[in-house]
């Protein structure tokens, strides 16, 4: 039986535990929280839900909740359920939080993951009362060791006034993966030192002024499994287009059979769309991305991918046997780092990143929208899909051309809310195709979209758009007045697909 309070190495934070209940009792109505948890993994799990149940029955007692990015063991749901939100940010994918959103109840600031790191920095965000995160231990010389995810634990701890650190004894022996580095402030920066995924560039724990550390709790908590939504057949077709264009790369002599350090973004959709590495000549392949998903496990295992960072690891209950239970072949293959550097720009570009993303929608120009369900609705954020489509060698986006049983068309004449804009986006990918965008114009773009990724019950309520729009002129050729006919007639019918061709 493990002694607990071996993994509190520092001897002198040893009386520093207290219960969850002991710790929430610190959190007062106005605070702000930087929680640790991205995409679910390694998220503070046992102080936010005795807040919740001390605060819930408080009328008016309000925290703003920052995370790196959406929290598991149903923290935002019940978070969100109790009504002590009062801002979050920046990313989550709770459907009670999003409701809430959406009514107007919670304030939501959807940022690109890489910029949390920096307003906190500058201070332009509500100084962190309290930073709560999850870690495997802390070191003799006083550094947390985060579990499977980073995120934004180290900024949140470096700028809070006091630190809660929750020691959790069921995640899996990940010390020596992760790679905390701080990039400093303006004008005292150097360039960041990576050249390849698995440069190290810091410290394998958070460093903490121990004299911040308030209180440690333990836990004993798996992550919240991610579904294993497997490749269905439409996203089994998307990645035999994906790999068709990455082929035509390599015919072209722009990329070899290693391509260029892989990022893949959340979702069924992208996981899925991996798989399609699995059985083709790719290898050697190098990952520089944000989250690992089951795809990327099975590429390790099958020798394809060679080295993988990120800022977190979330998999499912299936993967997590494997996975958590046996972490130690994977230990020279993966490194966690904060998200300010899984998504540095300087980085991206320098390694010259191929960015896989997934889009809600996009229009006949190559615009992206990743968030907004007809243009108000908050779906999740837009989390790093911007940090590296702006900045990869290649940004590609992929959707299955339908959404809800073929009312909705994925390829629209204007988007209804604009992520990605058109200058960002080099390669559109559905199951009935890719456009490769680059170096056409609008009225290039328009036909390839159309052709290559609608859905063939869209494609000529599409063109009709598109003709009649060239009428008129522009360089990007619009009828204004129409432009959200199709997101209106499906609020008002049910379905984008015009009368006449509803059967
Ligand atoms: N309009 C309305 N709803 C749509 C839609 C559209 N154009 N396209 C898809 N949807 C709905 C689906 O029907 C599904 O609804 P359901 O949950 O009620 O079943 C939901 O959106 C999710 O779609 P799904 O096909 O399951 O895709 P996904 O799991 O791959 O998620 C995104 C797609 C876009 C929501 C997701 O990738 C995301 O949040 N992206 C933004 C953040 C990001 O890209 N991060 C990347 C860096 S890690």
């Amino acid at each position: 039986m493990e002694n607990k309070m071996e993994r509190i190495r520092l001897k002198s934070l040893q009386d520093l535990v207290v219960t969850p209940q002991e710790a929430a009792s610190w959190i007062q109505d106005g605070m702000t929280l930087g929680l640790s948890g991205f995409t679910r993994a390694g998220d503070a799990k046992a102080v936010p839900h005795a807040l919740v149940d001390r605060t819930r029955n408080i009328d008016g007692f309000k925290v703003n909740v920052f995370t790196g990015a959406s929290l598991g063991f149903e923290t935002d749901e019940k978070l969100a359920e109790a009504g002590i939100v009062n801002k979050r940010l920046p990313f989550q994918v709770d459907r009670t939080m999003r409701g809430k959103i959406n009514e107007g109840d919670l304030l939501f600031v959807d940022q690109h993951l890489s910029h949390t790191a920096e307003v906190v920095r500058q201070g332009v965000l509500p100084k962190i009362d309290f930073a709560i995160v999850e870690a495997l231990a802390i070191t003799e010389d006083g550094m947390i060791i985060p579990t499977t995810s980073v995120g934004n634990s180290s900024i949140f701890v470096e700028h809070a006034k006091n630190v809660i650190v929750e020691i959790n004894t069921a995640q899996p022996d990940f010390e020596g993966m992760h790679d905390i580095y701080d990039i400093g402030m303006y004008g005292e920066r150097v360039p960041v030192q990576m050249t390849k995924p698995s440069d190290r560039l810091g410290t394998i724990g958070i460093p903490v002024d121990p004299a911040k550390i308030k209180g440690i709790v333990f836990n004993h908590h798996l992550d919240s499994p991610s579904p294993n939504e497997g490749p269905d057949a439409e996203t089994e077709t998307m990645a035999a287009n994906l790999l068709d264009f990455l082929r035509n790369e390599v015919r072209e002599g722009r990329l070899t059979n290693e391509l260029a350090p892989l990022q893949a973004g959340i979702g069924s959709q992208a996981n899925a769309v991996l798989y399609g590495l699995l059985d083709s000549e790719f290898e050697n392949l190098e990952v520089y991305s944000e989250v690992l998903q089951d795809a990327m496990f099975d590429l390790i295992d099958a020798g394809k991918v060679n080295f993988a960072s990120c800022a977190s690891i979330t998999i499912s209950e299936e993967k997590m046997k494997t996975v958590f239970e046996n972490p130690e072949p994977y230990k020279d293959k993966i490194m966690l780092r904060p998200q300010e550097i899984s998504n540095l720009p300087e980085v991206i570009r320098r390694m010259g990143l191929i960015a896989i993303n997934t889009a809600l929608e996009f229009d006949i120009y190559g615009n992206v929208n990743s968030t907004h369900v007809t243009g108000t609705k908050m779906m999740n954020g837009i989390g790093g899909s911007g940090d590296f489509a702006r900045n990869s060698r290649i940004a590609i986006f992929v959707t299955k051309s339908v959404a809800k049983g073929g009312d909705i068309s994925s390829v629209v004449p204007f988007v209804s809310h604009v992520d990605h804009t058109e200058h960002d986006v080099d390669v559109l990918v559905t199951e009935h195709g890719y456009a490769d965008l680059r170096g056409l114009a609008p009225r290039e773009r328009a036909p390839k979209i159309i052709q290559n990724c609608a859905h063939p019950m869209y494609r000529e309520q599409l063109m009709e758009y598109f003709n009649e729009a060239c009428e008129r002129g522009g360089q990007t050729p619009h009828i204004l007045e129409k432009a959200f006919s199709w997101h209106t007639r499906l609020n008002e019918t049910g379905t984008m697909l015009e009368p006449e061709l509803v059967r």
